[in-house]
């Protein structure tokens, strides 16, 4: 048992500390100077890691994070988390205000406006003062709960002003963002490790708040603000004005004084809205406008709600930021599945806090639509999380412009011949272009392609960036010390790893086909090329006539499979993969599936499914090994008898075949696809 002093020096500790915090964080009226702080928190900590037993949840010390969980917990909502029906300009805003007039049957309303903060919404629950739940809005019906991640906000309070007379239950929202210089800086930090940048403050936010590792979430510089009462035990200020005012009583961070304003008129909402957005660029924050809410919350009542959102409130938002630059350069990026994307490269310019030196283009058709050319100038735009686009070119006296933009023939990374479809333009090297590679090997690796088991996307990253995957062919080539100098690797997980590999080496035409991933070619048409042409030889020798005789193969798959087979790499690919002992069964052969209890069982399906598609239903019986018959025999294994069933039933029956109903039928599935293989 600690020492009476003991506990009730923790108690002083806590309450100092308490307060520091709130003087700090939520008033911005700091009274002790940081190394006075920190002593009095190491104190607090040193204690308590000697009396572990004394640990409270509302503890300032709780605020360093707890450890990691497996996922994040659903909370519901009791009451929907809604959005905000938002406008852009003041014709709007003015149509809002009639609107409520009309409603309320009266001749003026009074508005309470505040900015409108960039971040995720959250809800905080408070019992007897001491904060002890939070969740983000989710679906808005359901929420993650985040409770020790939001325990790591320093604005937040863990407990309610001691002195405030709070209420013995609360419930609030609010909002979770974070300042724009604490995002750069925060940036700056996970980019020197190597990690990707958040796109913008709101990512950074959610992205720190929703870890699962609230130790992170402690390092991450998160801050909130609340705007609304949800539930309280005692009577509900009457105005949302009042509302606020209570909130900040009780300690809870509010919209500052200063960047809020209760309006007689919707002329003064205006006027608000005006003045904010002039001084948007000195606020430390991201706004992206402000929201107005009808002051009284008896006429919020009677107003009530949309099925996604208040009547009575509304985002009047400010229009997209747009800065003027110069079009260094256009480039052409090719994504993971070879589509080629131009991207003009910009003269640096600040646009809402952020620096913009790149923007998408799109397509080869927007680059002629907005014709922007090396050299021009431009106005670019970035909306909420938006990638920068360029909105237009504007036009400059006298200037001396460029050719106009063209797409490159080959494609910029691995040289092939670049594909055409419509204004998309595409790498034809699928599985020899460096920037396509990783997602070439995951599709070939597929559930549906050559099903190797273990190679998952991560594993696919490991293996191409340390350069031990060049091309497919390397796949097979992999040996057991490779894979264990791999982070995550172990004897056990290598040797699986290669026996999936090994037992890819048999597979059927319309799987290899599907995993080469042709544009246009997924598991459908691939089964109906292997149907078609029986041999990989004979696709391999036809032309786009012979590939439209086949029913079902239009122009656009003759002409993409024509532009595949065109390149001579792709034909080189196949040729090493079967150099590397994979062997491509003739037409729909069974080739290579998971080997499972219903390895070679045969099923057949009479009547209609409910819960799945005949399509859906036959895939997942040849994903376990088994396959799909359209007659009754004694060979057959399972007749899956649905809705209405056919004569199918009765020869089963004459023919002492198992009969299964669906629901059976998808438990045995679901049995054997969780079996060890
Ligand atoms: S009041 C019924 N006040 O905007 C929703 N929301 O677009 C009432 N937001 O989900 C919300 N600042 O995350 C309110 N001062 C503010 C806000 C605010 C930002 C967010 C909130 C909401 C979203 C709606």
């Amino acid at each position: 048992m600690a020492h009476p002093d003991l506990a009730s020096r923790l108690i002083v500790l806590k309450d100092k500390i308490r307060r520091h915090d709130y003087l700090y964080y939520v008033k911005d009226r700091p009274e002790i100077s940081d190394s006075q702080y920190d002593r009095l928190f190491r104190e607090l900590v040193e204690l308590e890691q000697a009396h572990p037993e004394l640990v409270t949840p509302d503890s300032p010390s709780q605020r360093v994070g707890a450890p990691p969980l497996e996922e994040l917990a659903k909370i519901p909502h009791d009451q929907p988390m809604l959005s905000l029906d938002s406008i852009i300009d003041q014709g709007e805003v003015q149509a809002f205000d009639q609107r409520m007039k009309r409603e309320l049957e009266t001749t003026s309303v009074e508005y309470s406006a505040e900015p409108k903060f960039d971040g995720l919404s959250v809800e905080l629950g408070y019992d007897n003062g001491i904060f002890t739940r939070g969740a983000t809005r989710g679906d808005g019906t359901t929420g993650e709960d985040v409770t020790v991640n939001l325990r790591t906000i320093r604005s937040l309070p863990l407990q309610l002003q001691a002195q405030s007379n709070f209420p013995d239950h609360l419930v609030v929202r609010g909002e979770v963002y974070m300042c724009l210089d604490d995002f750069h800086v925060l940036n700056r930090r996970i980019t020197e490790r190597g990690n990707d940048a958040f796109a913008n403050p709101r990512n950074a936010a959610a992205g720190s708040l929703r870890q699962l590792d609230s130790t992170i979430t402690a390092t991450r510089p998160l801050v909130i603000t609340c705007y609304e009462i949800m539930a309280l035990a005692g009577p509900m200020p009457p105005t949302h004005w009042d509302e606020l005012e209570a909130l900040a009583q009780w300690g809870l961070p509010v919209p500052k004084g200063e960047h809020r304003r209760l309006c007689a008129s919707i002329d003064e909402v205006i006027a608000f809205h005006h003045h904010t957005e002039s001084v948007r660029d000195q606020l430390p924050y991201e706004i992206d406008g402000i929201v107005v809410k009808v002051n009284r919350r008896d006429w919020q009542s009677r107003l009530g709600m949309k099925s996604r959102s208040p009547r009575w409130a509304i985002a009047f938002k400010f229009p997209p930021r747009k800065e003027i630059t110069i079009v260094q350069d256009i480039v052409v990026s090719v994504g993971r599945t070879g589509t080629l994307t131009p991207v003009a490269l910009l003269k640096p310019v600040e646009v809402g806090g952020v620096t913009i030196s790149r923007a998408t283009l799109h397509n080869a058709y927007e680059v002629s639509r907005k014709d922007i050319r090396i050299g021009d100038t431009v106005k670019v735009e970035r909306a909420g999380d938006v990638i920068p686009a360029i909105a237009e070119r504007v036009p400059i006296d006298g200037e001396q412009r460029r050719p106009p933009f063209c797409m490159p023939d080959h494609c910029p990374v691995c040289g092939s011949t670049v594909g055409r479809e419509g204004a998309f333009f595409y790498c034809t090297g699928q599985s020899v272009c460096g920037a396509q590679l990783k997602g070439t090997i995951e599709h070939f690796s597929s559930k549906h392609a050559l099903n190797i088991e273990g190679l998952g996307k991560k594993t696919v990253a490991q293996l191409v960036d340390e350069g031990l995957v060049r091309s497919l062919a390397d796949l097979y080539r992999l040996t057991k010390a490779d894979l264990i100098k791999l982070e995550g690797f172990a004897e056990r997980s290598a040797t699986v790893l290669l026996e999936s590999i090994e037992g890819s080496k048999a597979v059927s035409l319309d799987r290899f086909l599907m995993g080469l991933g042709i544009r246009q070619v997924g598991q459908h048409i691939a089964k109906v090329l292997a149907r078609g042409f029986g041999s990989l030889d004979e696709i391999m020798s036809a032309d786009r006539e012979r590939f439209q005789q086949i029913r079902e193969i239009g122009p656009e798959i003759s002409e993409s499979l024509a532009a595949y087979w065109s390149e001579l790499h792709n034909r080189e690919v196949i040729a090493q993969l079967q150099e590397s002992g994979v062997q491509v069964g003739p037409g729909m052969a069974k080739g290579h599936r998971k080997e499972s209890p219903l390895s070679g069982k045969t099923f057949v399906f009479t009547g209609g499914l409910d819960h799945f598609t005949r399509n859906d239903a036959q895939q997942s019986v040849e994903a376990l090994g088994a396959r799909v018959s359209s007659s009754v025999s004694k060979k057959t294994s399972y007749l899956v008898a649905g809705r209405d069933p056919g004569a199918k039933l009765d020869q089963a029956r004459t023919c002492a075949v198992t009969i299964l109903t669906e629901e059976e039928f998808a438990e045995l599935i679901a049995r054997n696809e969780n079996s060890p293989s």
